[in-house]
């Protein structure tokens, strides 16, 4: 079971989120457990603040420090127990294999910012580690979050129907999915590939590693430099190169 907390000035954006689908049914089953956090109660003043003016100046205002540090406190969210991640956009992109990382933690504290970002103390004091949805601002952290706890929740044994289905997907193998198709067979002329109703399950596996290979040479060529390839793979490559 892993366990995830986001803190976050609106917990309640996550209960429609992680009511639903595949990660209701995970929650359901006890796989994993998450809890929303409310950033303002960690505030202590009369009218609970979480953000103020920035110190030198400039537009907007940033997240305070002391509220974020005692959410933290309070659900024991210690140094050392937990793995406390700040969500920002100069954090380091997140990926695959960091989603197949963090699936490896027991309890995972999601830090959602807001307005001009966070007091740098959060990063330098609170967090083991600042991850990136991508090269793009947010209002805030909490769609991060999801896209985070969902791609992590979906790696953790027993979540999908059917764990196989995880070590074949885009990126887990260094390269692109093949193609997918299911019934019918044919519609309004556009058929399904004759090798995937052949039943002939060597050619089917060839057929999906040179789509394979073949979309991530066309859609993503800098996925196939870290991509473990066989001989076989190098020599499909070479055609492909010679085919475009
Ligand atoms: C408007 S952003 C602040 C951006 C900040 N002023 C900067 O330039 O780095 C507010 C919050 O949204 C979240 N956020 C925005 N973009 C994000 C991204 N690409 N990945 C992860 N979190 C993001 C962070 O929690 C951030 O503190």
């Amino acid at each position: 079971m892993v366990r995830f907390d986001i803190l976050s000035i609106f917990p309640e954006m996550f209960e429609s989120f992680f009511g639903c689908s595949l990660l209701k049914k995970a929650r359901d089953r006890g796989l994993i457990r998450i809890e929303a956090h409310n950033i303002r109660d960690g505030a202590t003043d009369r009218h609970r603040m979480t953000d103020d003016y920035p110190y030198g100046g400039g537009a907007g205002m940033v997240m305070k420090v002391e509220p974020i540090a005692r959410v933290l406190e309070t659900i024991g969210a210690d140094p050392g127990g937990c793995l406390r991640v700040l969500l920002s956009p100069q954090g380091e992109i997140f990926s695959q294999a960091i989603a197949g990382e963090m699936a490896r933690a027991a309890r995972i504290v999601l830090i959602c910012g807001h307005y001009e970002g966070v007091d740098e103390r959060v990063r330098q004091n609170l967090a083991d580690r600042e991850i990136s949805i991508g090269d793009y601002i947010l209002t805030g952290g909490e769609a991060a979050a999801m896209v985070v706890v969902d791609a992590v929740a979906r790696l953790i044994p027993g979540v999908l129907g059917n764990d196989e289905s995880a070590h074949h997907e885009s990126f887990s193998e260094g390269l692109l999915e093949s193609p997918q198709y299911t019934r019918p067979e044919e519609f309004r002329g556009w058929k399904v590939p004759e090798v995937l109703l052949s039943g002939h399950h060597r050619e089917i596996e060839r057929w999906r590693r040179r789509e394979a290979l073949k979309r991530t040479l066309l859609r993503r060529p800098d996925l196939l430099a870290g991509a473990p390839l066989t001989e076989r793979d190098r020599k499909i490559l070479e055609e492909l190169k010679k085919e475009a």
